[in-house]
């Protein structure tokens, strides 16, 4: 029998939970024991970790965040943090472990692979910045709760002639902004891959009035040169706009949802796939979602290599803004 244990790392992302049961009740199913790690590796360094039997994760598919906690754990980066979470590993017999995080956390999960330990990630992270899968898990859920809240605040910003400034999630990474700047008719998408000039999109907004709109969205993400915040002082010290700015930052709201159908089934597959992998003894890899099919990269590769943006579709937008 196989002594298996499954964490949560770095960021929540709706979905997680659904993984979790996946890797739980997959396991249980092939004759394993499983184990479930509190708080991430942070969790695994101290030792928290508790058996995990199918009725434990019962009803938590349809919630947000991970019944088994997460955190950022600085120790974990270093030698020394690394090597009490494999001494952790041994002492308690096991066989394997299940990553489910983003890509901080699947760096992590690499060193440990390259250790010699079974390691096997599955891809969630609503930034979706994770090479080795399409979608994440979470990054649907994410951004349906970014438009559900654009959406909004067009109506209101329509209502006064207001030019609206929205900052969503995306610490390295511009995909939620992109998709949430086209699916919600944006004027201008500022995301961190590219350097947008703050006098650029004070042109390119109120030209936008100049063509009669009623209102002018910006969204933007955080993790950009010019966030919200700096483009909002930018433009009070620089320009006139001629009309009002309002500035609303999402934040972790995006993050707390309860998951959309989509990452409910995506997180439900690749939990399923992640004990797959480990029962034929493929280990090391990442299981994600790549053209519709469950697909495994190499660890080595996921940690080593940067998902490619399709930044043709800031031209599309800035089109259809027109
Ligand atoms: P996410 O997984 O959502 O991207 P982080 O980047 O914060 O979140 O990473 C989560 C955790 O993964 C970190 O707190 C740390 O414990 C671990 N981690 C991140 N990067 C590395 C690394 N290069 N080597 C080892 N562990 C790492
Ligand atoms: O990695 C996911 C993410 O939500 C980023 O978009 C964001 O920068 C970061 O996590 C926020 O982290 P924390 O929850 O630690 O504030």
């Amino acid at each position: 029998m196989k002594r298996v244990a499954v964490l949560t790392s770095g960021g929540d992302a709706p979905g997680m939970n659904g993984a979790i049961r996946a890797v739980v009740r997959t396991g249980i199913d092939k004759g394993w024991e499983v184990f479930g790690v509190r708080r991430g590796y942070a969790g695994l360094i101290a030792g928290h970790l508790e058996p995990m039997g199918a009725r434990d994760v019962g009803n938590i598919l349809q919630q947000g965040g991970t019944i088994l906690g997460s955190a950022r754990c600085p120790e974990f980066k270093i030698e020394e943090g690394r090597k009490k979470a494999l001494e952790m590993l041994h002492q308690r017999q096991l066989d394997g472990l299940v990553v489910i995080g983003g890509n901080g956390s699947q760096h992590g999960a690499y060193t440990l692979s390259k250790s010699g330990f079974p390691v096997v990630g599955v891809a969630s992270t609503i930034d979706n910045d994770l090479y080795g899968s399409d979608p994440s898990i979470g990054v649907h859920t994410a951004l349906n709760i970014a438009l559900e809240s654009i959406d909004r605040l067009k109506v209101t910003a329509s209502s006064h002639q207001r030019g609206i400034l929205v900052e969503v999630m995306g610490r390295d990474c511009g995909y939620l902004a992109l998709m949430a700047g086209i699916a919600g008719g944006a004027e201008v998408i500022i995301i961190p891959e590219i350097e947008t000039e703050p006098d650029v999109i004070a042109k390119q907004l109120r030209e936008a009035y100049e063509r009669g709109k009623a209102h002018a969205l910006v969204v933007v993400a955080e993790g950009a040169t010019y966030n919200a915040e700096r483009l909002a002082r930018y433009f009070s010290e620089h320009h006139e706009l001629r009309f009002e700015l309002r500035v609303t930052i999402l934040g972790h709201v995006q993050r707390g949802g309860s998951p959309a159908a989509f990452d409910r089934l995506l997180a439900t597959r690749l939990g399923a796939a992640a004990t797959d992998c480990l029962a034929r003894g493929q280990d090391g890899v990442l299981v994600g979602l790549i053209k519709g099919e469950i697909a495994t990269t190499p660890l080595e590769v996921v940690a080593t290599s940067r998902k490619p943006l399709d930044l043709s579709l800031l031209n599309l937008a800035q089109v259809l803004a027109k």
